[in-house]
């Protein structure tokens, strides 16, 4: 088994559900903050698992221990390392995790050094925390260095891989029907929640493996879920237009990706499409979440209403979830601080005891997902479902 560090996005404890949720959660370590540990077993697997990711930036192989961490002996590793690529010019990143309590080091030396070995080397500055995967896409023959310090000592390592932004682009941007004013999530996010219900309840061959997003709006779930290849795929919306547009976007996904598996796309309320048989193993969705922009008085009647769909829908999917399967959810917060300074804060946390009582189980505490700006934040949660 090789050792890789795995840089995780700009929700962190996301990115390390996610990566548990596909390696299994004993197999994952989080070392810092933005850094997570996995082993496994060669190169192929580790692009591999950047590329079936969507909260996570880039893959680092860990290549040796540093035994003596001084930044003298840093310095001369790094260099030695970098004499050993072939080419005569290098490029060269450099970033340092879990180290903030430390002096940054100085790459200049090392640039020298590689000078003085008779290599021309140039110094590709980015944050402390590494290049962008932009960059490091684009220009592919940035060598980029990392420096980990764990609680087990210092480790040079070297990335692998990046996340494929140019992908993450097009999915984000090109789709031809889109809605800002409802609110979509970012298909990143959508990728991890489909991760984490696929994780949850993995597919079973010789099993019916259908994922529903009952308010599918843009199909963004759905797009991602088609393209994982391992489920069949329902969405529904009450709203004729996501109907339409959906359809529309499963259209440009299937010439764009080359998409062959079908998909179906229907017009209902979420707390009565009539699914007759317990097929459906996955609900992988974003609700509506009240208005983006919502006026403070307006909040508890707002909040009231929400409960009141969430409960009808999780209600009535019990009538055709399949036991055990997986939701993994949006529910929205509102918080805010008053002139007083005093908390406010707008959530769906009364419905969880009620949802146990339907059958669903929690499987870990709600992650944040919160945009800049955004005045409703999401709360992703994951739940079992148990007859
Ligand atoms: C936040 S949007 C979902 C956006 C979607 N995740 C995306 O990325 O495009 C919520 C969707 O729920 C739909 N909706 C609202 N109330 C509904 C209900 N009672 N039943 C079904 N859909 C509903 C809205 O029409 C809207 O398309």
């Amino acid at each position: 088994m090789q050792k890789y560090y795995v840089q995780l996005g700009n929700t962190p404890e996301l990115s390390i559900q996610e990566l548990g949720a596909i390696l299994g959660s004993k197999n994952v370590l989080r070392v810092a903050s933005h850094l997570g540990f996995v082993e496994l077993k060669d190169d192929k697997a580790a692009v591999e698992l950047i590329d079936s990711l969507g909260g996570s930036v880039k893959i680092i192989k860990e290549i040796s221990k540093i035994e003596d961490p001084s930044v003298e002996n840093i310095i001369e590793m790094v260099s030695e390392h970098l004499l050993q690529k072939e080419d005569k010019k290098i490029h060269f990143g450099f970033s340092e995790y879990g180290r903030d309590h430390l002096p940054k080091i100085d790459y200049f030396q090392i640039k020298s050094k590689l000078e003085r070995s008779g290599k021309s080397a140039r110094f590709v500055e980015g944050s402390r925390l590494g290049l962008s995967a932009a960059l490091l896409i684009h220009k592919k023959r940035i060598v980029e260095i990392y420096i980990v310090q764990t609680a087990d000592g210092v480790f040079m390592g070297e990335t692998l891989a990046t996340q494929n932004i140019d992908l993450w682009t097009l999915k984000d941007r090109s789709k031809p029907y889109f809605d800002k004013k409802k609110g979509m999530l970012p298909p990143k996010v959508a990728k991890m929640m489909l991760n984490l219900a696929l994780g949850d309840n993995p597919p079973v061959a010789g099993r019916k493996n259908v994922l529903l997003d009952p308010f599918v709006g843009t199909g963004t779930v759905l797009i991602e879920a088609l393209l994982e290849k391992k489920v069949d795929v329902i969405g529904s919306d009450i709203d004729p237009l996501s109907v339409q547009g959906t359809k529309q976007n499963i259209e440009w996904l299937k010439t764009e990706f080359k998409i062959t598996n079908d998909c179906k796309v229907m017009m209902f309320d979420a707390t009565r499409i009539p699914i007759q048989n317990s097929e459906i193993q996955y609900i992988v969705t974003e609700p509506f979440l009240g208005k983006p922009r919502p006026n403070p008085s307006k909040l508890p009647l707002i909040f009231k209403g929400l409960l009141k769909m969430y409960l009808g829908a999780f209600k009535h999917w019990t009538t055709f979830l399949a036991d055990g399967a997986s939701v993994v959810i949006v529910f929205p917060l509102v918080s805010f601080k008053t002139k007083n300074d005093k908390l406010i804060e707008y959530n769906l946390d009364k419905l969880i005891d009620k949802l146990t009582s339907l059958g669903y189980t929690t499987l870990s505490k709600p992650v944040l997902y919160h945009r800049p700006n955004a005045v409703v934040q999401r709360q992703i949660y994951r739940f079992r479902f148990n007859k």
